[in-house]
């Protein structure tokens, strides 16, 4: 077989070097947007997907081919780790992630069993193989941070507000430890073993660790993810830090040792720069303008390029992921558009 060329640009970008243009791809771009993987659904469930490296690697190139975005992101969940480790979860089509037995005490962590990831995520390893030969553009492995991990493990589902979980964290400080410190050794192990099957960049989505306030992100978050990104830079792969709501977050995040910072649409990139960020960003376009007018939705990302393009360093996101019902059409133009414009 003909060795395929790599497009690198989003590889430059993380690191900051300088591109052609503005790389992009986008969170959820693989979907219930697309018919093509309502179909692919009708037939597997969620963690069916993940169990068939055939069909999850189809999945996951399936946006790269009709978006014509510059990396590809493996199909699978925050969630797909845990389920062999002793968390009895399922995916809820429109509610998210529901667990069945929540963890309740600090027994409850101790039974948790340690990832090994060549017995309880063999069909994800291979799914990443098969990609790595496939994908012609850079493949990003991930996993959930212990934060946002842990609020489904304790409330048992997707939550609003975090009351159980910030409990569980403030009553019983010990039980919490042995939970981060179990999460955090799981993501260190699972996103090595994704670097060293073929993904070449990792992202760490702590989707919902904007719950928490500064001083408790310090104490109780912080050291965590200081251990998860650290041990990351051994490897070549550039990491990326992504959370909702988080803006307040921002300067404690950029003392972790990762590359990439990834913003939701409340942080501009010119604001998260006179925070004093230098790493590179990741955003920010706000995903309900998939949903508007075509000349709003390409105002606010040729804004969202201009800001980019003034130092190297930005990869073109949504905000958070995209939503059921935006369009694979309109996703393809923004595509388009955001590599001719940012080639000026
Ligand atoms: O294309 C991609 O982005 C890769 C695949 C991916 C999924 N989930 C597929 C998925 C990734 C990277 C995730 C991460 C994930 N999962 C996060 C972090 C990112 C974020 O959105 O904040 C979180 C918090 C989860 C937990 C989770 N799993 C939620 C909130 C949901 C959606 C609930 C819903 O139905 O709207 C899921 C299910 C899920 N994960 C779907 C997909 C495509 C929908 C599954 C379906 O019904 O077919």
């Amino acid at each position: 077989m003909e060795k395929k060329v790599m497009n690198d640009t989003f590889l430059r970008a993380c690191r900051k070097e300088a591109t052609d243009y503005t790389p992009v791809w986008y969170m959820r771009q693989a979907g219930r947007y697309q018919p093509e993987y309502r179909k692919i659904r009708e037939q597997y469930s969620f963690f069916e997907v993940n169990e068939n490296p055939e069909v999850c690697a189809e999945v996951t190139r399936l946006p790269v081919e009709q978006l014509g975005v510059d990396a590809a992101i493996l199909f699978a969940d925050i969630m797909t780790p845990l389920k062999p480790i002793g968390v009895d979860v399922e995916i809820r089509s429109g509610v998210g992630p529901v667990i069945a037995n929540p963890i309740e005490s600090v027994s409850d962590v101790k039974r948790l069993l340690d990832l090994q990831p060549d017995k309880h995520v063999p069909m994800i390893l291979e799914a990443i193989k098969l990609l790595r030969e496939q994908l012609e553009v850079p493949l990003i492995g991930f996993a959930g941070a212990p934060f946002t991990l842990a609020s489904y493990m304790i409330e048992g589902g997707p939550s609003k507000h975090y009351h159980k979980t910030k409990a569980f964290m403030y009553a019983q400080p010990a039980a919490w430890q042995a939970l981060m410190d179990k999460l955090g050794e799981m993501t260190i192990t699972y996103l090595h073993a994704q670097i060293e099957a073929g993904a070449s960049a990792v992202q760490v989505f702590d989707s919902w660790v904007g719950a928490l306030n500064q001083e408790d992100y310090e104490r109780h978050i912080a050291p965590v993810m200081e251990s998860i990104f650290s041990s990351l830079q051994k490897t070549d792969a550039p990491t990326i830090y992504f959370g909702v709501g988080a803006g307040h977050l921002l300067s404690n995040w950029n003392q972790l040792p990762v590359d990439v910072l990834g913003l939701d649409w409340r942080t501009s990139i010119t604001e998260a720069r006179q925070l004093g960020v230098e790493k590179a960003l990741q955003g920010n376009l706000d995903p309900s303008l998939l949903l508007a007018s075509w000349d709003q939705l390409e105002g606010k990302a040729k804004e969202i390029v201009d800001e980019g393009r003034k130092k190297p360093g930005h990869i073109f996101n949504l905000g958070h992921g995209v939503f059921p019902d935006a369009d694979v059409d309109t996703l393809r133009r923004l595509t388009d558009m955001v590599h001719q414009y940012s080639r000026k």
